[in-house]
């Protein structure tokens, strides 16, 4: 009797709780105008995903001051275009293969070729075009590193890839630090305070496998060697497995047609400075929004925005943005980025330079290198064209082709001059290509004001076109569940283990 009375009145009270949640929920109009700066893959993939939150009402603006994707970039040499930047994807890389499918592009996959790292007198260790042979020299030299690196690697992989599922759960992270902490615990935290050299040796590697197998695969990912911190340097050991592609036409493809999915509206200037402005509105209520000043052909100008989204890094040089009036204030971030040249040549490459003197012939073609200081070049790679060509376009000549070939500096006329027989074409890319790494690694926040979002920050973890995509998706989340007071969905704790159970 007690019981069936009560019943109907705690009912009431639930059905008028959660009718006065989606009250205060309501009373939060959606956000009218989203500015995104940078057309980049952080910034285009911001758009994207900040529309399919905020839906189709929301004005979306975004600013570019340079071409669409940013340091996804091809070069034209000889009618053929080339991959500038950001070149190879990872077969696990969830978001870029979900943009390349639904935006209707092709996977590329690259050209096999045989890898020789050079430790600036001779091959210390050479591919064959024979599994069996790659394996007994693995194993004569390095024991079982090798197959200790691939288990390592696909540790660590496995728990990045849960944060793939967080996100189709909605999960967001208020800083990179949760979200890295989300999917590898401490683990994945405290590989941002040593170097990958420190990591590798905890780990039980030999001294010589890192230094004539790590290394070279940090210098031809990130211009830098063992110094760089153990989860940029995991990341770059990943980019070793098989499978890896790249996108039909150009990897930047996919910012175009992510911005064109988006229904953002792209301006073409550049943003000089965010300040906070209060506004009233037509009911007497005051609004804090974001004034935007941005440079454009056609002079300045200013506009309001509820949510800004910065997806461009905001280091001395780069973005060159000013937040004004802010306390405390929201400080651009002083640590460089690292300079990487890439230097495109058609050419007959100098066998003799790599220690193999006429008519010795080069079994390898993607040259890599160990740490020395006599070496001025990270990697030299045959490179292919963004779009397939038929077989007789690609000179036949094996040894004459277009090569990449990554510096720290500038080359030389000279340097070229030794690194090539022949040549009769060369371009130039130079870039502050990615942040230069040194753990202990402080990650800049994510939130840089109430609204204001940084997708950048988590290049200092590790700098990769799927990290920017999972920072954009992260903070498309974030900014929604923070515009409509959803804390629920934001830094929750053990979500791999409460994941588990709603499989
Ligand atoms: C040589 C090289 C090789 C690489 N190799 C790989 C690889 O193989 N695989 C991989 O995954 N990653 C690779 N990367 C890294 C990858 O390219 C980057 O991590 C990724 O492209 C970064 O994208 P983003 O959108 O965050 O930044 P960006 O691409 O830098 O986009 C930022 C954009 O903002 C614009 N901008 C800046 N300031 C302003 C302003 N004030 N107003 C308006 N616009 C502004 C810029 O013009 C730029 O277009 C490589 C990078 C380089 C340079
Ligand atoms: C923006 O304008 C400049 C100069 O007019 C031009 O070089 C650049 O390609 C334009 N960028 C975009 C994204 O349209
Ligand atoms: C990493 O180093 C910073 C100091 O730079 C320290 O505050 C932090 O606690 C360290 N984190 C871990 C997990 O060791
Ligand atoms: C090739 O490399 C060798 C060895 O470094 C060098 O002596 C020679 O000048 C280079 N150039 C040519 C065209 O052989």
């Amino acid at each position: 009797m007690q019981l069936s009375a009560a019943l109907p009145s705690m009912l009431t009270g639930i059905i008028l709780c959660s009718l006065r949640a989606a009250a205060l929920q309501e009373l939060r109009h959606p956000p009218r105008k989203i500015a995104v700066v940078g057309a980049g893959i952080g910034g285009t993939s911001a758009a994207y995903f900040l529309r399919q939150k905020f839906g189709k009402d929301v004005q979306i603006d975004i600013f570019e001051k340079g071409e669409v994707g940013g340091r996804l970039s091809t070069i034209e040499m000889e009618g053929n275009h080339y991959e500038a930047g950001g070149s190879i994807i990872h077969p696990l890389n969830l978001h870029m293969k979900t943009f390349v499918k639904e935006l209707g592009l092709k996977p590329r996959l690259p050209t096999a070729s045989l890898v020789g790292i050079y430790n600036g007198d001779e091959f210390v260790f050479q591919e064959s075009e024979w599994f069996v042979i790659n394996v007994m020299k693995m194993i004569w030299n390095y024991g079982f590193n090798f197959l200790r690196m691939y288990m390592w690697v696909e540790d660590i992989l496995d728990r990045f890839m849960r944060i793939y599922r967080y996100q189709t759960y909605d999960y967001s992270f208020s800083t990179t630090e949760s979200l890295l902490h989300a999917m590898g615990g401490n683990d994945f935290i405290t590989k941002l305070n040593v170097t990958i050299d420190e990591t590798m040796q905890k780990s039980g590697f030999s001294q010589r496998f890192i230094d004539d197998i790590v290394v070279p695969a940090m210098r031809v990912n990130y211009g830098q060697g063992a110094s760089v911190n153990g989860f940029v340097g995991a990341v770059s050991l990943a980019g070793t497995d098989s499978g890896l592609w790249a996108v039909e036409g150009g990897n930047k493809l996919v910012c175009i047609g992510l911005l064109y999915a988006s229904k953002a509206q792209l301006v073409n200037g550049t943003v000089t400075s965010v300040q906070e402005k209060v506004r009233q509105t037509k009911s007497g209520n005051t609004v804090r929004l974001y004034e935007v000043s941005y440079e454009t052909d056609k002079g300045r100008t200013l506009d309001m925005y509820d949510i800004v989204v910065i997806a461009t890094p905001l280091n001395k040089g780069i973005g060159n943005i000013a937040f004004n009036g802010f306390d405390p204030p929201i400080e651009t971030f002083s640590k460089p980025y690292h300079q990487t040249v890439a230097t495109f040549v058609h050419g007959r490459i100098n066998s003799s330079f790599f220690g193999c003197p006429k008519p010795c012939q080069l079994s390898v073609s993607e040259i890599l290198t160990t740490d020395r200081p006599n070496l001025f070049v990270n990697s030299v790679s045959p490179v292919y064209p963004v779009k397939p060509v038929t077989e007789s376009v690609i000179s036949k000549a094996s040894d004459i082709k277009v090569w990449k070939v990554f510096s720290p500096e500038p080359l030389t006329e000279e340097q070229l001059r030794l690194l090539f027989e022949t040549y009769h074409a060369v371009l130039v890319k130079n870039w502050l290509a990615y942040p230069k790494y040194s753990p202990p690694e402080k990650l800049p926040p994510i939130i840089l004001h109430r609204d204001i979002y940084y997708v950048n920050s988590i290049e200092w973890a590790a700098s990769a076109m799927e990290m920017s995509a999972i920072s954009a998706k992260n903070i498309a989340l974030l900014s929604h569940h923070r515009w409509f007071g959803k804390n629920g969905q934001i830094d929750q704790e053990d979500l791999a283990e409460r994941l588990k159970s709603e499989l």
